[in-house]
């Protein structure tokens, strides 16, 4: 060999050995050391020797993972072993059957122990197989129908995760996995596609099938795949470890990528805690699963239980509830909320998905429910993930019956029979009632006496249902006026709760300006807007007299929330109301607002910390009391902090108060100095 051809092959060897290790930090440990320009460079230098000495290409080289020839078709592989299926559970009690199962097989070789098992999430991709001869990988397969799949090796190559040479003495090795798209990856894909006007996908596992199956293998690069593997299929002078866990371990050395949510569990409870714990973190994880596998960890046990049919029987699909079904669309109801918005509601034949049944979705407005297109009768896709909402997602097309029926937005509320208008420029359509609508003044009072509101305890929708229906209520001061007599005629109230509710009234007469902004619920005031304008200042008359220049000179506070804060106090029955609250006993403490905050107050310009619980206020209120009072609120002790307010179980901030030399006030002493009078 010349010299220079030596030297070459040194260091093209060298080159590539630093590529795959780079490649498996990045897309495998998702740790890189280096950058992408830096890689790309590594990069470059090899293609440039490699085109100098061609025939040092080997198929292993990172350059030979791109670039390969569209194909006419796959080809077909079949597979060493079958690729099987799993049996599916979803109840807990079939998972406990299926350890049991399992325990009575194996009888003589467990005994009283408790089985260990294999646990890992459920990957919802593609099982693919990879061939390793002599440790480069030769062959990718698809699983197929089990028996025979198609030959997607070049596509294969391209997923940067897949080591196309593996340092092992085996002969022969298979390792099976899993192929899917990271959501992350997924969402990028689509919006290129998107940019590019060409077909999205409808969700990751779409998106890696249709990548995965592209006959043009420069498709397939551009498209980000990852791949884990969760078993072994056929392997030849390889020392198997004893447990399915000891041969993840020994891929993850073979740099193969391992998922770090597997675990060893033993018995019925470790199966359910894992179960519980994955169900935690399913909304976390980079990926979709639709479910977790357990699998009896000793292969020596595996092999005792064997198969049957195409499962094995030590092994378990634990899944999740389906998250879409189809049903069909019975009616749409209209409803009414507190500012009169009128929402379409789907009315649903039952069905279960994500876990309950569902009868009922909200479709928003009438512009969502057009641009899904969607038709009373119809059959449509219902979708509920996780914890969200029930949605109808959309209808399916070819099942339209001839007498579908377009949704019409109703003229008049269905609760007070007051004209429904929908303004120019807005989505929604309104009731025009306003507090004379029963269902408004529902919505109103449950807003007025929510937690974060005036918060009156015990009363729920149920009970304001009633109240408003008997005509005992119309307007949140009426609360003050209910006595035991009115309350304990009602359904489902005894005397001793009409008292705690009572009790709950009288106890939201303290409160603070900002909760009692919230609570009137006028449009565009939230909680953030009300604590800016009780901050601000300070004092309702001062509010409610506010002109709109004075109004905008609040923080965050712009034209449109402006004028609806005016026009509200401007509306004499508003007032009104306001004024009988104030003479029921509604109270808070007035100050003197941001613009004249007291100067010589203990906290006026302190720098002052929140920590632990207190016993008589909540920690907002808490907040906004100082800040009425000019101090700053801060989350963190440090040496510029002037007072720590210390309530019960105190942590850490209490310590490091204490270790800086902090002044610290107990619940006590910070009530004392708030109310100097009291
Ligand atoms: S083990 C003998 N482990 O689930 C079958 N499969 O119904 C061994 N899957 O298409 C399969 N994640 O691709 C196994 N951690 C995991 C898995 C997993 C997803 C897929 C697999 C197959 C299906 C089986």
């Amino acid at each position: 060999m010349p010299d220079d051809r030596v030297h070459a092959a040194g260091e093209i060897a060298a080159l590539r050995a630093e590529l795959d290790e780079h490649l498996h930090r990045y897309h495998v440990l998702d740790q890189p050391t280096i950058s992408d320009a830096v890689y790309d460079q590594l990069y470059q230098r090899l293609v440039a020797l490699e085109e100098q000495h061609p025939d040092l290409i080997t198929a292993d080289s990172p350059t030979q993972r791109v670039g390969a020839k569209p194909l006419d078709a796959f080809s077909e592989v079949t597979h060493r072993l079958p690729m099987l299926s799993l049996g599916n559970a979803f109840a807990d009690d079939e998972i406990a059957a299926f350890d049991k199962r399992c325990r009575a097989l194996l009888e003589d070789a467990v005994g009283d122990e408790l089985l260990e098992y294999a646990c890992e999430p459920k990957f919802d991709g593609l099982a693919i197989s990879l061939t390793y001869v002599d440790g480069l990988f030769v062959q990718g397969a698809t699983r197929g129908d089990g028996t025979t799949g198609e030959d997607v090796t070049q596509n294969l190559k391209t997923v940067r995760s897949i080591p196309l040479r593996v340092r092992t003495t085996a002969r022969l090795l298979e390792v099976r996995g899993e192929v899917l798209m990271q959501r992350r990856d997924f969402e990028l894909l689509n919006a290129r596609q998107a940019a590019k006007d060409e077909k999205v996908f409808v969700n990751p596992r779409n998106a890696a099938a249709g990548s995965l199956r592209q006959l043009d293998p420069r498709v397939t690069a551009e498209r980000p795949l990852s791949f884990f593997a969760y078993g072994l299929g056929l392997t030849e002078g390889f020392a198997l470890p004893d447990t399915h866990s000891a041969a993840m371990d020994l891929l993850a050395q073979l740099r193969f990528p391992i998922t770090t949510e597997r675990a060893v569990v033993l018995g019925v409870t470790g199966l359910r805690n894992y179960f519980e714990h994955i169900s935690k973190a399913r909304s976390s994880l980079p990926f979709d699963i639709d479910g977790v596998v357990y699998k009896v960890n000793k292969l020596a046990l595996q092999q005792q239980l064997g198969f049957v049919s195409r499962a094995p029987r030590f092994a378990i699909a634990h899944k999740f509830p389906a998250e879409e079904a189809t049903t069909i669309l019975e009616g749409i109801d209209v409803q009414v909320g507190r500012t009169g918005a009128i929402t379409p509601v789907a009315r649903l034949k039952p069905v279960f998905v994500g876990g309950t049944t569902v009868s009922n979705a909200t479709l928003h407005n009438e512009d969502e429910l057009r641009r899904k297109d969607l038709k009373i009768g119809d059959t449509v896709i219902v979708r509920r993930a996780g914890d969200v909402i029930p949605e109808v997602a959309s209808p399916i097309l070819s099942l339209r019956p001839v007498d579908a029926r377009e949704f019409v937005m109703p003229a008049r509320c269905p609760e007070c029979d007051s004209a429904i208008m929908k303004l120019e420029g807005e989505a929604v359509a309104r009731c025009t009632g306003g507090l004379y609508c029963p269902a408004q003044r529902k919505q109103a009072l449950l807003h007025f006496a929510q937690r974060r509101a005036l918060n009156i305890e015990g009363l729920g929708d149920k009970l304001v249902d009633q109240i408003v229906e008997r005509g005992l209520v119309h307007s949140p001061a009426d609360l003050y006026r209910l006595g035991v007599a009115a309350l304990s005629s009602l359904e489902r109230m005894a005397e001793k709760s009409a008292q705690n509710l009572l009790d709950g009234i009288a106890a939201s007469k303290q409160t603070t300006l900002a909760r009692f902004m919230f609570a009137l619920g006028i449009r565009h005031v939230g909680e953030a807007t009300a604590r800016d304008l009780a901050k601000h200042f300070g004092n309702l008359d001062r509010l409610m007299d506010a002109p709109l220049d004075e109004l905008l000179r609040v923080n965050d506070v712009g034209p449109v929330v402006a004028q609806s804060i005016r026009q509200f106090f401007d509306q004499p029955h508003n007032r009104e109301v306001v004024e009988q609250l104030r003479a029921c006993g509604v109270h808070w403490l007035e100050t003197a607002g941001n613009a004249a905050v007291d100067a010589k107050g203990p906290f006026a310009g302190k720098t002052v910390v929140l920590t632990g619980t207190l016993s008589s206020m909540s920690r907002d209120d808490a907040k906004d009391r100082l800040e009425a009072l000019g101090a700053k609120v801060s989350a963190s002790v440090s040496k510029k902090t002037d007072f720590v307010v210390a309530g019960a179980e105190s942590g850490s901030k209490l310590d490091k108060a204490q270790a800086l030399g902090v002044a610290v006030l107990t619940e006590a002493e910070f009530l004392s100095y708030l109310n100097p009078t009291e």
